[in-house]
């Protein structure tokens, strides 16, 4: 019956007439009609793969997947088709009995089956193929995105939406981290991404972390998002559920806050121990053979544990709006556009900063941007302070004193003279420095005095995030 076996050599050759596509979508309704269930991405991988003559581990690896799941797949799928068609399916006849099939019923939309006749449901339209996984016919996406902001405006970011969708399209990334300091844009690029992407995914759902839900009540709620039949109550078997339906479909999940998770005045994305769950979850996500791809948006980029393969995981840190921050200031109607170009680089193009100096800017002085320049300091808005604060509440103590060091040097300084000046200790101070770059308050800038590339690397300039600084030196007495 099903066949296990992967002897390319005695496959037909994939010159032959057959249409592929006409082939899967056969092979699709023939499924559809006797177990109400189409194929999955993966059984249409491999039987595309096997009507290609392709071998199981080439098929894995086209679609970073091992080949271990692959030909159990296959072993599953050859056995269902076996049990429609009544005849030995394995993946050496696939081809001829497919292609007996087509040709004895061409032109019409019948199949016989058993000696039976089936009739198949309308023809479908079919989707542009642009991944590997893509299907001939594309079944309607379940979106479950309503807690999501509505997305008003959006201005520039092309390059970082071309690198998400080729990570999470193309090369079927696992697990993508997208980080940033906070309001840099992180949630809606994801909306974008999740508008230009729909069509690629069988399911995409969005979750936000704002109110810590115990991972046993995220996952409850994020399984009925894809079963209707009851959700089991532990965790293991909640867990099991979810990593079967992520292989069997082509899943995008989204979360959003995921630093709600992390511990306060501790070093950077360490989770509270409550919510360990999540980071097992996560991991067994990036490390499990599928197709389908976990977003997690968060300000604090997560530790390097679970990236263990790049292959599988990627990180993207959002930088601020560059050009495009220009669309903001004309949205607010500021004046003075021979200035906009200062106004944005004082605020590193930081979409809600500018948005939030724009409004001061309007209230204040009716809109001029020369005339609010003229001030010698930088005026954060009571709006940025506050976010600031947030954030700083957030450190370490270690990482203050490094924060408070740093807020009071003209320029930017390297790590030796940092270890030197603070009296703390050294380890102590070095995981504070990296903690400080995973919340994006810390910037490497290359030491172009160094006269090698390994001077250069060692002697790089650490420089604190320039409205930071600001909000610090205005501080009457910096709290600790
Ligand atoms: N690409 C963009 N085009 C236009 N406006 C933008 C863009 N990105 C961000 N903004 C503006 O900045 C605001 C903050 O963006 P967003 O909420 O996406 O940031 P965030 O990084 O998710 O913040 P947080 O860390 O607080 O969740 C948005 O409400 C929007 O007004
Ligand atoms: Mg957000």
């Amino acid at each position: 019956m099903s066949e296990r076996s992967d002897e390319i050599g005695k496959t037909r050759p994939s010159n032959s007439f057959m249409d592929i596509a006409e082939a899967l979508k056969l092979a699709d309704e023939l499924l559809f009609t006797h177990t109400g269930e189409h194929l999955d991405h993966l059984q249409e991988a491999i039987l595309k793969g096997t009507l290609q003559g392709q071998k199981y581990a080439k098929i894995a690896s086209e679609n970073n997947l091992s080949e271990g799941h692959v030909r159990d797949s296959a072993y599953e799928l050859w056995k269902a088709l076996s049990d429609v068609l009544g005849e030995d399916v394995n993946k050496l006849n696939a081809r001829n009995i497919l292609e007996k099939i087509i040709i004895s019923n061409s032109g019409s939309i019948e199949y016989l089956v058993n000696g039976n006749k089936v009739t198949i449901c309308a023809k479908q339209k079919r989707s542009p193929k642009s991944s590997p996984l893509s299907k001939p016919n594309k079944k309607i996406t379940c979106l479950d995105i309503d807690t999501a902001p509505e997305l008003t405006e959006f201005y520039g970011r092309t390059d970082e939406l071309n690198t998400l969708k080729a990570w999470l399209v193309q090369d079927c990334v696992r697990l993508v981290n997208l980080v940033g300091i906070i309001g840099i844009g992180k949630t809606t690029l994801a909306i974008k991404l999740i508008e230009q992407i729909q069509t690629q995914f069988d399911y995409i759902v969005y979750r936000r972390l704002r109110y810590c839900p115990t991972i046993e009540n995220f996952l409850t709620d994020l399984l009925q998002s894809f079963i209707s039949s009851i959700i089991p109550s532990t965790l293991d078997r909640q867990v099991n559920v979810l990593l079967k339906f992520l292989r069997k479909h082509r899943c995008l999940i989204i979360i959003d806050d995921l630093q709600m998770l992390f511990q306060s005045r501790q070093y950077a994305s360490q989770y509270q121990a409550e919510f360990d769950g999540y980071y097992h979850l996560f991991k067994q996500i990036a490390e499990l053979s599928h197709a389908s791809s976990l977003l997690l948006i968060t300000s604090e980029q997560p530790e390097d544990t679970i990236a263990t393969r790049h292959k599988f995981t990627r990180c993207l840190k959002l930088p601020g709006l560059g050009e495009s921050a220009k669309q903001i200031l004309m949205d607010k109607q500021l004046s003075d556009e021979q200035m906009w170009d200062t106004l944005i680089e004082k605020y590193q193009s930081h979409p809600l900063w500018l948005e939030m100096t724009a409004t001061m800017i309007q209230e204040l002085f009716a809109g001029k941007v020369t005339e609010y320049l003229a001030y010698p300091d930088l005026i954060l808005s009571n709006a940025i302070t506050f976010q600031l604060s947030r954030l700083w509440l957030r450190l370490s103590e270690s990482e203050k004193q490094v924060m408070n060091y740093l807020a009071t040097q003209e320029d930017a300084v390297n790590l030796s003279q940092i270890l030197q000046e603070i009296s703390h200790p050294p380890t102590e101070l070095l995981k504070a420095i990296q903690s400080l770059k995973r919340r994006c308050l810390l910037e490497d800038t290359p030491n172009f005095l160094g006269a090698t590339y390994v001077e250069n690397y060692r002697s790089a300039l650490l420089k604190i995030n320039p409205i930071f600084k600001n909000y610090l030196s205005s501080l009457p007495l910096l709290p600790t």
